[in-house]
């Protein structure tokens, strides 16, 4: 089989994971990459086939030490087709604990091929001026490795027929670390009415379509993921997290997560 396409497939609120994907994509280097993008609600309920003379990037954030479930809701209609995949979680320098397992799972009962893992970091969806967890990540030297492993898988793959290639191992456990049960009031963002123009622009990255704009902003906070994209986009300020649970892990992350870690990637290997 040739691989002739690279397809990106993400989720990714505040687009760290999509940086990296495009980043390894470079360094695959057949061309533009094709992107289907997971994040907006638009994709709920549709399927997507890939074809099997591409090399898919699948990439999600970590949340509590898995996946988003939007993700693996919408990862799961995904067709691989025997596609070969990279496989990519991008979490908040805390810890990514069983998401790239579990990625590895949806990816082969979707029918990919996993040839390689990794788990990079990004800044954190809760990380403030005042509270800064992994800022500026992913960095220039985090970048540069990932289009490295890129050009390294692509080796790989000019020398090994895909059925040749040793299977994929990745840290994680079974049974996955259990979700954090919903509570009734989960935390949302809210919008300081004076700084608000109106403007729509949280609306139109919400992943789960929580945020209304009219005569005012109006959240459905049982929707809210507490991704942080309304936030980050805000061009005034006036979307704030200041729910005391996030503020409370966000002071205890900034406390015990501040140290940097560093990329981690896998490649199979004979086991
Ligand atoms: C609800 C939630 C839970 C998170 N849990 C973790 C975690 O368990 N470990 C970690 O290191 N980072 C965690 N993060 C941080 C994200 O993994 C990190 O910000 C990532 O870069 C987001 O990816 P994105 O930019 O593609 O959305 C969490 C973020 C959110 C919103
Ligand atoms: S992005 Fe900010 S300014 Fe624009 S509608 Fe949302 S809260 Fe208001
Ligand atoms: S309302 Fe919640 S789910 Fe939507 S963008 Fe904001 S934090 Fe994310």
């Amino acid at each position: 089989m040739t691989i002739c396409t690279a397809q990106l497939i993400y989720f990714s609120p505040t687009r760290t994971t999509q940086r990296i994907l495009t980043a390894i994509a470079q360094g695959i280097d057949i061309g533009d990459a094709i992107h289907l993008d997971l994040t907006p609600p638009g994709v709920q309920g549709r399927t997507f086939e890939v074809g099997n003379e591409t090399i898919a990037l699948l990439g999600a954030p970590v949340h509590s030490g898995r996946l988003p479930k939007t993700a693996v809701e919408r990862l799961y209609r995904v067709r691989g087709n025997g596609a070969p995949a990279v496989l990519v979680v991008v979490y908040g320098n805390r810890a990514f604990e069983d998401a790239l397992l579990e990625l590895k799972d949806i990816a082969e009962a979707c029918g990919f091929v996993p040839i390689a893992g990794a788990a990079f970091i990004g800044e954190h969806s809760y990380s403030t001026e005042a509270m800064p967890i992994a800022v500026g990540r992913p960095d220039a030297n985090d970048m540069e490795k990932a289009g490295a492993f890129g050009q390294q898988i692509w080796q790989m793959l000019a020398q090994t027929p895909i059925d040749a290639l040793p299977s994929l191992h990745v840290p994680g456990n079974y049974p996955y670390k259990d979700r954090k049960p919903s509570t009734e009031t989960p935390p949302a963002p809210i919008t300081i009415a004076d700084l608000c123009t109106l403007c729509g622009d949280c609306a139109a990255v919400c992943p789960t379509d929580a945020i209304t704009v009219g005569d005012a902003v109006i959240t459905q906070a049982a929707a809210c993921i507490q991704c942080c994209a309304c936030t980050r986009v805000c061009p005034t300020g006036a979307r704030v997290m200041e729910d005391p649970r996030i503020l409370r892990t966000a002071a205890w992350l900034y406390e015990n997560h501040s140290a940097r870690k560093e990329p981690e990637l896998f490649l199979g290997s004979a086991q």
